[in-house]
């Protein structure tokens, strides 16, 4: 490997991204280096309007010149302002503190459409014919999914192509046909959002997809998020019930741009072989409806009618900013059994969101069913009570006369089991395959220890992130619910952003958070907020529930922290500002207690409460807290945006915020007059009391803990802290004791119950506690797998100290009886990892700190004794001693420590 070289190029977070919308995109790159201590001296971006000029080293759309300084994240694009649609190739060369210079290999960006006029595509829907001509279709109403409509356009494409662009977007979800074949890899596209607000749009690049002469384009048109069934409702139609699209390619030759071929009223429209296709309800699909060649040029116009322009929506049509939904992976079931004649249950092992993909060959007109659920019942059955209203079902009508390979496109299933009924023989290896579906979110980090449950733990959280991060981050994706809930976000937030790189999902999702806050200020409980008739409905209340409105402050906060991303705290400070002042508004007196919303207090603590809207002094101090840490946040951020005044204003809430909690709260003795695990854990957590009785308050925390006989008892939101505070606070090995012990309620309980994910509630399956509700047991739900972030933060020891991880603070906590923990994780500017095994008193740590940044590094060791770093021994001059561990400071490279350790008791 060469000593120097950039690599990551990155255009506001995306690789290569096509058609942005954002005026002045940000850059960023990393190094990469095989020496200790490297850090960038000195930069160059060059940005061009074509590779050849690019090659040439002419930056005619940007050229910053040489420039001093070791940034490397979120450089704002310099050059001339950008217009739609122009293409930007870009490389950056750095210099190293040495003087050693590497430059990147090229990478591009596009822009898309900027302004309302570029749009030429008219609004297209059916015809409602289509649906009169075709008994075995179904127009939709607000209780029955309607059938999807196929729209084709012939075109003439002309010689000399040099590059064809599609822009697209609906309400609705498109899939998109041209030259016969698929455009691109989205699924489910456009996104959610708040429709009545934003409606997403998608670039592609199909010049390989044309050629001169006839073509066609194709469309197929389902429901999806904006006519579908969404919430628990019975009703459909929350944002409309008619689809409808809007596309647009451009062609372009050599002379500039030659045609655009654009929806309008000429393109026709037919139903096709999909029956009915709901996200809750599934999809029947008869393949003996299938029109072979629609999609290609020469197909007859008969009995497609012509589609009807519809007026254009009034709202924003935005670029898609996060990362599209995709197929991650493809899963073969572990075991089919035939539990009755035909009945086939397929255990695919895993508890995943997609769907199967069938391969079979039968007779024409067979029908094949297929349901989907996470548990079998007792006799071996499929379970689906927990699924509510959503019926988890697909459909598929064999043509007949060879193998046919079938997936649904507009729906999707959170199921472990699919129970498979009409296949024409038993299914072979190869017939069933699941598909993983969700956001195509980039892998960030992985943790492994000797312990073999908590490494499902681990696991468990990361597969319930990857099943429910969809689009939006969904409490669940299996029953009739499957919303951005912001507590269940909020709290799991930090833990996500370990194991994915979350920075462009949460920054697109934190718009739809702010285009669902109210004209108050109040932020919503679910984001994108439902809507029925323009109207707000009633099925999450207004918001402002405690510890879930508060996302609008926690969702940028985390960002900024974790990306180093300023732009995103500066664009939502006004969103912000507003929730501020509205808490204050209506609780003047710096205790929380009015206008709390459906107020879930620690949501499924044990024993579960469920009340809402009922007021308790728990809540009461959950809401103050929380409301505290906000005003905590908005003074770094205002700090860290140059906003002195508001900095000092926040500070200064947040200490009034604090005295009235100590006020109503705090006992003499560091008691709180509120005696919950989770009441001294928002206390500790977000530094709400004096210093002098935090040591004690931690004891009744672990004397809370030892009441219930070493067990948790905490809900969604005191989980997150639980183990983080009683290691931030001395207590490490009571941290273990929770994380290992096996019965109800803890984090193992349901690992050892066989989970793949995690529980909504900690009893589950299980009628612990007297409570079994199949209507409110979800076995796909991230909030309580929380502890994930402790395993890299405490375990592994992988802790940011400075915005974008620019400088991260190694500290592991070892304990438990773990003989061995890993993680590694890659920050923006690249991998940290961390390795550690212990035998007896030895202890062993490598370490690797990527280029360009510094870490603040704490080595186990018991006072005394001597920590050597690869094989020298570190001077105490070199390192300070703090109890149970040397610190010293430490530039990028590789490092392997050794040290003896005798446990947690040695602190
Ligand atoms: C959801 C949650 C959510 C909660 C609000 C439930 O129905 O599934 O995860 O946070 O309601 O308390």
């Amino acid at each position: 490997m060469k000593a120097l070289r950039v690599t990551g190029l990155r255009c506001e977070y995306l690789e290569n991204p096509l058609g942005l919308d954002e005026r002045v995109p940000r850059l960023s790159w990393r190094l990469e280096a095989n020496r200790r201590g490297v850090r960038q001296a000195a930069w160059r971006v060059w940005v061009a309007s074509s590779p050849a000029k690019l090659a040439a080293g002419v930056g005619d759309r940007w050229d910053s010149g040489r420039v001093t300084g070791d940034r490397t994240l979120h450089l704002p694009y310099g050059g001339a302002q950008l217009a739609s649609r122009q293409r930007c190739h870009w490389l950056v060369q750095v210099w190293d503190e040495t003087g050693a210079t590497a430059r990147s290999l090229p990478a591009h960006w596009t822009m898309g459409l900027l302004e309302r006029a570029d749009w030429r595509a008219r609004w297209i829907a059916a015809d409602p014919a289509v649906g009169r001509d075709d008994p075995a279709s179904s127009r939709g109403t607000r209780t029955e999914p309607g059938s999807p409509v196929w729209l084709r356009k012939e075109f003439v494409a002309p010689r000399g192509i040099v590059r064809a662009t599609l822009y697209a977007s609906a309400r609705g979800l498109f899939e998109l046909q041209l030259g016969g074949r698929r455009v691109g890899e989205d699924l489910l596209a456009p996104e959610w959002t708040d429709y009545r607000q934003r409606i997403h749009y998608r670039t592609y690049d199909v010049t390989a997809q044309i050629a001169p002469g006839r073509n066609v384009l194709g469309a197929v048109l389902g429901d999806g998020w904006w006519s579908g069934f969404i919430g628990w409702q019975e009703t459909r139609g929350r944002y409309g019930l008619e689809n409808s699209l809007a596309v647009q390619l451009e062609i372009e030759t050599a002379r500039g741009r030659a045609l655009v071929v654009a929806t309008d009223g000429s393109w026709r429209c037919r139903t096709g072989p999909i029956l009915s296709s709901d996200f809750m309800m599934g999809e029947t699909y008869d393949a003996r409806r299938e029109r072979a060649g629609w999609d290609r040029p020469g197909f007859g116009q008969k009995g497609w009618r012509r589609a009807r322009v519809l007026a254009p929506p009034r709202v924003r049509l935005v670029a898609q900013r996060s990362e599209p939904v995709r197929i991650t992976e493809t899963l073969a079931p572990k075991s089919v059994a035939e539990i009755g004649p035909g009945v086939y249950i397929c255990d695919l092992g895993q508890n995943i969101t997609g769907w199967i993909r069938l391969r079979v060959k039968g007779k024409s007109g067979t029908r094949v069913v297929l349901r989907h659920g996470e548990r079998l019942s007792p006799d071996g059955t499929l379970y689906t009570e927990n699924l509510r209203r959503a019926k988890a079902t697909d459909v598929y009508i064999l043509k007949g006369g060879g193998r046919e390979v079938w997936e649904p496109r507009f729906t999707f299933h959170g199921f472990q089991y699919v129970e498979v009924t009409g296949l024409p023989a038993a299914p072979a290896p190869g017939d069933i395959t699941a598909c993983v579906v969700h956001s195509a979110t980039p892998p960030a980090g992985a943790f492994a220890c000797s312990h073999p449950g908590v490494n499902r733990l681990w696991l468990n959280g990361r597969w319930s992130q990857r099943d429910n991060f969809l689009s939006v981050p969904t409490d669940c994706p299996q029953r009739d619910e499957r919303l951005g809930w912001t507590g269940d976000a909020e709290v799991f937030m930090r833990t996500a952003a370990y194991n994915m790189n979350v920075a462009a999902f949460f920054t697109k999702w934190m718009i739809d958070v702010e285009d669902a806050q109210t004209a108050d200020g109040v932020f919503p409980d679910t984001a994108p907020r439902l809507r029925e008739g323009g109207d707000y409905v009633g099925l999450d209340g207004l918001g402002g529930g405690a510890g879930w409105a508060d996302a609008g402050v926690i969702v940028p906060w985390t960002l900024w922290r974790v990306y180093g991303d300023e732009r995103v705290i500066e664009r939502h400070w006004p969103a912000m500002r507003r929730w501020l002042d509205y808490l204050e508004r209506t609780n003047p007196d710096g205790v929380r207690s009015r206008e709390l919303g459906n107020n879930y207090g620690d949501w499924l603590c044990v024993p579960a409460d469920t009340a809402f809207r009922t007021q308790s002094p728990m809540k009461t101090l959950l809401a103050t807290a929380y409301w505290a840490d906000d005003a905590a946040k908005m003074a770094q951020m205002a700090a860290a945006l140059g906003r002195k005044s508001e900095a000092a204003r926040y500070q200064a809430l947040f200490e009034r915020i604090r005295a009235a909690f100590q006020r109503v709260f705090l006992k003499r003795d560091g008691r709180l007059s509120v005696q919950a695990q989770t009441a001294y854990l928002l206390a500790l957590a977000m530094n709400l009391l004096p210093e002098k009785v935090r040591g004690r308050a931690a004891a009744h925390l672990v004397s809370d803990i030892r009441a219930h006989n070493w067990h948790l008892s905490t809900g969604f939101v005191g989980i997150r802290h639980l183990n983080p505070v009683l290691t931030d606070y001395g207590h490490p090995e009571v941290a273990y004791r929770l994380l290992l012990r096996e019965d109800y309620p803890s984090w193992l309980y349901p690992v050892r119950h066989g989970a793949t994910t995690i529980w909504e509630r900690w009893n589950g399956w299980t009628e612990k506690d007297g409570f079994f509700n199949p209507h409110m047991n979800s076995f796909n739900h991230y909030a309580l797998g929380s502890i994930g972030e402790w395993l890299y933060r405490h375990v592994a020891g992988i802790e940011l100290a400075e915005p974008g991880f620019k400088r991260a603070l190694l500290r592991p906590h070892p304990g438990g009886g773990l003989t061995f923990a890993r993680a590694h994780y890659e920050t923006l500017h690249g991998r940290i990892s961390s390795a550690w095994i212990r035998s007896g008193p030895r202890f062993t740590w490598k370490i690797s700190i990527p280029p360009n940044t510094t870490a603040e590094v704490w080595v186990p060791s018991a006072a005394g004794t001597a920590v050597t770093e690869s094989g020298v021994p570190i001077e105490s001059s070199a390192g300070r001693r703090e109890p149970g561990f040397l610190v010293c400071e430490v530039g990028s490279g590789k490092y392997v420590f050794r040290s003896a350790w005798r446990g947690a008791s040695a602190r």
